[in-house]
């Protein structure tokens, strides 16, 4: 604890900044227990006091050693309770899914890689993971990676691992998520996204079935599944340069769409019935929704899809006091109560003052993005490239008016 230059606590906190996963074990004299109290609550595993014997030591480590064995079989079975929604809790009793339901059995016995297509929010992860979990190998790891939210300089590291020393702050030699997914599956999820130089590296990785960790000379074999997953044009991206069509070809191999929730209505009521029988038994209290509700339900068109019905359900859950879930209850654009007349009647205040056609920029902003989005069938990347603003800063915004919607 107490250390020459930097004190113990420091120590601690950097490293817990650098290596979250790191297991710290604090050694104190017998002056400073209240402090090592605090490394407890700064995130240390345990303290020993000074001194110490070998036997107390090794007891220590075996208990560290099975709370790591725990902590990555909870994961395995996290995983596996994932995938036991997977193939039966696709929910969906359309024809097109039906059909979905074979490619994804006759996927699942093949080792090739598969590329799903579907906008988003359809349930592309769903499907990647019942492929992986149907198929002979589903005791190995499935390993999503959101290509999409990689910090670019990183990416590279962080899928097909570093040395030692190879960049500063590489302390440690690090596997790849494509080391790790060893024998599984590794989900390329928004692989449009992945930067071109990279691609050309995931190929060769896919191709020549090994990979050159970031720093090291020598190449290792991998033994994964790669699946991946868009809702991009990319066939238009390779026309554009975007993506490599080498690539493409490769990952391309098995295609699978999922349909639009638009374009299998009928499963809408089924879906709505199964997301409210979860909640009611999550919160232990039941809600129906009213008929009027559930016209409304059944006429929108749900851009966003199973994601945007599954949130729109959830917060409707959580905001509806009763148990009659009301259509003034349902987010608006679901309701349907025309979100420009809204706008209007806000801005109503001021024709009265005879400036009527002043909008608030921020109205304005609002509606240039509801509406991109709606446009691009709920395909947020795409609209905030085409809006010229950063994902992080869409998002923001659609939560800020989401808040905004519910204190109204
Ligand atoms: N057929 C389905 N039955 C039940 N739940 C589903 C179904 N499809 C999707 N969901 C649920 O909808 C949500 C979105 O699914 P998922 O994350 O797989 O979609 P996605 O296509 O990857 O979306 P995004 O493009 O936004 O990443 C998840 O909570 C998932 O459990
Ligand atoms: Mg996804």
């Amino acid at each position: 604890m107490r250390l020459p230059g930097a004190g113990g606590l420091d120590a601690l906190r950097r490293i817990k900044e650098r290596r979250p996963e790191a297991v710290v074990i604090v050694v104190t004299g017998y002056g400073t227990v209240q402090s090592a109290v605090q490394a407890m609550k700064n995130g240390a595993y345990d303290f020993v006091t000074k001194p110490f014997s070998v036997d107390e030591l090794k007891m220590l480590l075996e208990r560290v050693s099975t709370h790591l064995k725990l902590k990555s079989e909870n994961r395995m079975l996290r995983e596996k309770v994932k995938s036991k929604q997977g193939f039966g809790g696709i929910v969906g009793r359309a024809p097109e899914m039906e059909k979905l339901y074979r490619i994804i059995a006759k996927a699942a016995n093949s080792v090739h890689p598969v590329l799903i297509l579907g906008e988003s929010g359809t349930g592309k992860e769903m499907v990647a993971r019942s492929i992986h979990y149907s198929g002979p190998f589903r005791d190995k790891p499935f390993i999503p990676v959101d290509c999409g939210s990689l910090v670019p300089t990183l990416i590279e590291s962080e899928l097909f691992g570093h040395v030692k020393g190879a960049f500063t702050g590489a302390n440690q030699a690090k596997d790849g998520l494509l080391a790790m997914a060893e024998g599984g599956t590794v989900f390329l999820d928004e692989v449009g996204e992945l930067p071109v130089d990279l691609q050309a590296k995931m190929l060769r990785a896919i191709q020549e079935k090994e990979i050159r960790p970031v720093g090291s000379t020598r190449r290792v074999p991998i033994n994964v599944r790669i699946l991946a997953a868009t809702n991009r044009d990319l066939e238009h991206a390779v026309t554009q340069g975007e993506f490599r069509r080498d690539l493409y070809f490769r990952l391309n191999v098995l295609s699978l769409r999922i349909p639009a929730l638009r374009e299998r209505r009928q499963d809408i009521p089924l879906l709505i019935a199964y997301f409210l029988e979860r909640m009611a038994r999550a919160s232990s209290q039941e809600k129906t929704l009213s008929d009027d509700a559930l016209k409304a339900m059944l006429a929108y068109d749900w851009p966003g899809n199973i994601r945007e019905l599954e949130n729109c359900l959830e917060r409707t859950y959580a905001f509806t006091s009763g148990p009659l879930i009301n259509t003034t209850d349902l987010p608006r654009e679901v309701a349907n109560l025309p979100a420009l007349e809204a706008s209007q009647s806000a801005i109503g205040n001021g024709s009265s003052m005879g400036r009527g056609k002043i909008i608030p920029i921020a109205e304005l902003e609002k509606q240039t993005i509801l509406s991109a989005i709606t446009e691009l069938n709920g395909d947020k990347l795409q609209a905030a490239r085409l809006l010229g603003i950063g994902k992080t800063t869409l998002y923001r915004k659609l939560k800020d008016y989401a808040a905004q919607e519910y204190s109204a």
